[in-house]
């Protein structure tokens, strides 16, 4: 990596009397520019100049101390000098041109903010940025450490190639193979037996009184083995999610191809909205070109990862420490992805239910949770539901759904994926997870602990859906089949809805 910067302070008076000077400041200023950086390494003053009122800059550098670092550390000492000896104060500072020089393997042809320009050379990347006078990139700019921003992304992107990515998967424990009662497609068997049907928007199902029964028997198995023994609360958590709260909880940053955005009307006047009624009433189509422009800007989207807006509860508080940890759940409505296309049954949907475990305390309090979780949760797949299942060290959640791979950097934070297999097709799913999100959420929403000591937090999805592709697909519908723990459980099935 390469930087050539050009810049210049501008000062308070023309500081002719003081060239010697800041001639020996310049020359003696090389430990400033490669203090911690390698020996022989760091940035460089390549050329100066004072003209009047303005000290003109060319300084090259490294990776080790990049050269708008350079100039920032070069900022202080410069101004005391000129202050205490000349009276001479450094009003600010002007680019007039930053070139960044990346090694790469491929081109970056998309648009990125503060970049003028984009080339690709020899196995470098030459990004110009947007400086000078007509420029995007100035003073506060560089104090607010954009080019270091810049620089991060080209590094992540360059890391993780073109969709090469490929996320942590690291095996933790098999259960024993149980042999499957059933072989078929239960997505295929629930529709033949009429248990659900396609709703009208993609990926999503309307689940009959026989498949709801099942969900409402999970739903209670979860209640009943973990939610009242471990005493974790109920709320409600909100299921539309604003841009503040996935900025708060890091969404923002890669969330976007999967959202189901969120537009307001313009105007809630029915003035405003009667030419697109009267369209529908004449034509029986929705002018949706005309619907497009009186709708809003997005202001987020629907809920996708159901735990982030629970944290508006806690945003800006102190809790006391005899309040932690703290244990809740919420399972008061749908989560929505726009999932890849193609067909493929309830175990992949666009509209799912979950019912979403969240813990937060001190780091150990939040490890011991995540502990008698995992047990629960092993009783009623062991003993209830006798899958054949297992569990996975995996790319955090949060990470995932950042775009991000790899595993977190808080030791004892991440996520266990729980799989189960489809014995229909022989693959592996993911019916549920349970993670340690560290630190990430009280930071991210300043929740703080009376103690002061650092809040850490977890979470656990329990997906509907996903439990049901696991548990039908492995033992079918016929509750002869199903293990006896689980008939004690269902009781009745109710009678399903009758067609001529
Ligand atoms: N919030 C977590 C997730 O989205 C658990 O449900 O995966
Ligand atoms: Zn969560």
């Amino acid at each position: 990596m390469k930087f050539h910067l050009e810049a210049s302070f501008r000062l308070s008076a023309d500081a002719d009397k003081a060239e010697a000077a800041i001639s020996d400041f310049f020359k003696s200023a090389g430990p400033i520019l490669q203090k911690g950086a390698p020996l022989g390494q760091g940035a460089k003053i390549v050329a100066w100049k004072l003209a009047g009122s303005k000290i003109d800059l060319v300084i090259d550098s490294d990776r080790f101390v990049r050269a708008h670092d350079a100039l920032l550390r070069l900022r202080r000492p410069l101004s005391e000098l000129l202050g205490k000896e000349f009276r001479i104060g450094v009003r600010g500072m002007d680019i007039s041109k930053f070139e960044i020089a990346v090694e790469s393997e491929r081109a970056i042809n998309h648009k990125i903010p503060y970049v003028r320009e984009i080339k690709f050379e020899d196995g470098w990347l030459l990004l110009s940025l947007d400086v000078g006078p007509e420029g995007t990139l100035g003073q506060s700019e560089m104090e607010n450490r954009i080019p270091d921003r810049i620089i991060s992304l080209l590094e992540d992107k360059l890391q993780s190639g073109y969709g090469g990515k490929t996320e942590h998967w690291e095996l933790l424990w098999e259960s024993s193979a149980r042999p499957p009662k059933f072989t078929s497609d239960p997505t295929e068997e629930m529709q033949k037996a009429g248990w659900i049907k396609h709703g009208s928007s993609r990926g999503q199902w309307i689940y009959g009184p026989q498949a709801t029964h099942v969900f409402r028997t999970f739903e209670k198995i979860v209640l009943e083995e973990i939610i009242q023994p471990l005493g974790y609360r109920e709320m409600i958590f909100p299921k539309l999610d604003t841009w503040d709260v996935w900025k708060k909880s890091g969404h923002a940053q890669g969330v976007y191809p999967e959202i189901y955005f969120v537009c307001p009307p313009k105007t809630r006047d029915p003035a405003f909205w009667e030419e697109v009624m009267d369209y529908y009433k004449i034509t029986h189509e929705v002018p949706l070109e005309l619907v497009k422009e009186k709708i809003d800007l997005p202001i987020g989207g629907m809920c996708y990862a159901q735990c982030p807006t629970f944290w508006g509860f806690l945003q800006g508080m102190t809790l006391p420490r005899d309040e932690l940890p703290i244990t809740v759940f919420d399972r008061s409505g749908t989560s929505h992805r726009y999932e890849s296309g193609g067909i493929h049954g309830i175990e992949r949907v666009d509209e799912f239910h979950r019912i979403e475990i969240v813990w937060l305390g001190s780091k150990e309090q939040v490890l011991e949770e995540a502990e008698k979780l995992k047990a629960c949760y092993k009783h009623i797949f062991e003993d209830i539901l006798e899958l054949h299942w297992r569990t996975a060290w995996v790319t955090p959640w949060f990470m995932a759904q950042e775009g991000k791979t790899g595993l977190a950097e808080m030791s004892g934070a991440g996520t266990v994926d729980y799989e189960a297999v489809l014995p229909y097709n022989g693959n592996w799913i993911e019916f549920q997870n349970l993670s340690v999100n560290g630190e990430k959420y009280p930071k991210g929403f300043t929740v703080k602990s009376q103690s002061g000591e650092a809040l850490w937090s977890g979470c656990s999805g329990v997906g509907l859906e996903r439990w049901a592709s696991a548990f039908l697909s492995q033992k079918g519908l016929d509750p002869a089949n199903w293990p006896v723990e689980f008939q004690k459980r269902i009781g009745e099935m109710p009678k399903g809805i009758r067609f001529l």
